[in-house]
């Protein structure tokens, strides 16, 4: 995937006030940051701008589109995202902050960009330990969505120099606060009424999660389910999707791009960055219509396209 155009200077500057207000206003002005966690460096950007969190794919060349964790201050906070249960309660209360993120279910009202859980109706959630992103968190007053702040398929970075060296012109800044103390990834679970399923294992053991929780645990990691309903890890929309439609059969809601119109559009100026933001929100548009068919227009698959043309050759496959 190619870099952004001009490519970024990148700045690593020691984790201080400083660089927390700097690394604010870019997070405010739409641009991704990476920041130290308590688990591994996160790529930082604000989760209610689509096109800040297309940043973070355009940046890690990720080739697809999955839902990231979005990280915020306080239980506070994540009750204005999520909707939690009893055993989300007991986990939060034992866990939080710290290396443990939880798939809830979305609030309707909730102020997170689509592309963020990518159409998914759940959403990954965290309250991280690390002062610098908790500092971030504050300062920009933002939840913030972020993935390891690695280029797609590198491993994940446990001090800033991995970063550097995996997006070292791809982003503004890096902020330095040594190497973190798990080094890798928080354990992902999905509590429901009556079990705690483990998505992905981490540095909380399935054993501590059952003892808080208080009910049974499975070990259900996220690529082996794929039924539809709480647990799905892959939006798919439920009519047939028709891909590189010029124009719209009778029956068809066509997703414009660019010079094609159609009902709605990703981006009628044909930015792929926009594109991205808007993608998951216009599929449900199109699915919430009367017409029983979804095209879409052609996209160029460069750069981040790339994702983009990923993501509805899976929906066109309902995968
Ligand atoms: O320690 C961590 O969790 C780090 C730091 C930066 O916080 N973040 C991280 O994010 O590892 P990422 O994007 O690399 O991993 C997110 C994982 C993916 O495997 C994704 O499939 C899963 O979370 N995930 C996110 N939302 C989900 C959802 N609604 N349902 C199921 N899985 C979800
Ligand atoms: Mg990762």
């Amino acid at each position: 995937m190619a870099t952004p155009n001009p490519p970024f200077q990148t700045a690593v500057k020691p984790f201080n006030d400083a660089t927390i207000a700097d690394a604010a206003s870019r997070i405010i002005a739409g641009e991704c940051v990476a920041v130290p966690t308590e688990t591994v460096y996160g790529l930082a950007a604000d989760a209610t701008q689509g096109e800040a969190v297309a940043r973070i794919y355009a940046a890690k060349g990720r080739p697809s589109f999955n839902p990231l964790i979005v990280h915020v201050p306080t239980l506070n906070e994540a009750k204005k995202i999520a909707r939690f249960n009893d055993p989300a309660e007991e986990l939060a209360a034992a866990f939080w902050p710290g290396p443990l993120t939880m798939v809830l279910p979305a609030r309707k009202d909730s102020p997170v960009a689509s592309l963020v859980t990518a159409g998914l109706d759940t959403i990954a959630i965290r309250i991280p330990a690390h002062p610098a992103m908790q500092a971030l968190l504050k300062a920009s007053g933002k939840p913030l969505a972020a993935p390891s702040a690695n280029a797609s398929g590198r491993i994940s970075p446990s001090c800033a120099d991995h970063v550097q060296k995996s997006l070292g012109g791809r982003i503004g800044l890096i902020i330095d606060a040594g190497p973190t103390q798990h080094g890798l990834e928080s354990t992902i679970v999905a509590p429901t009424d009556s079990a705690v399923h483990i998505l992905r294992p981490g540095p909380i053991s399935a054993d501590r999660v059952a003892a808080a929780a208080g009910i049974p645990v499975s070990i259900r990691e996220a690529a082996k389910i794929d039924a539809p309903g709480q647990l799905a890890s892959h939006y798919a929309p439920s009519k047939p999707l028709r891909l590189d439609a010029v124009e719209a059969k009778a029956d068809e809601w066509l997703i414009g791009f660019g010079a094609i119109v159609g009902d709605s559009s990703l981006s009628p100026s044909g930015d792929l960055v926009e594109a991205a933001a808007q993608l998951f929100a216009r599929l449900h548009e199109a699915e919430a219509s009367d017409k029983p068919h979804i095209a879409v227009a052609p996209l160029p698959a460069t750069g981040i396209g790339a994702a983009i043309a990923d993501r509805l050759a899976r929906a066109a496959h309902s995968d």
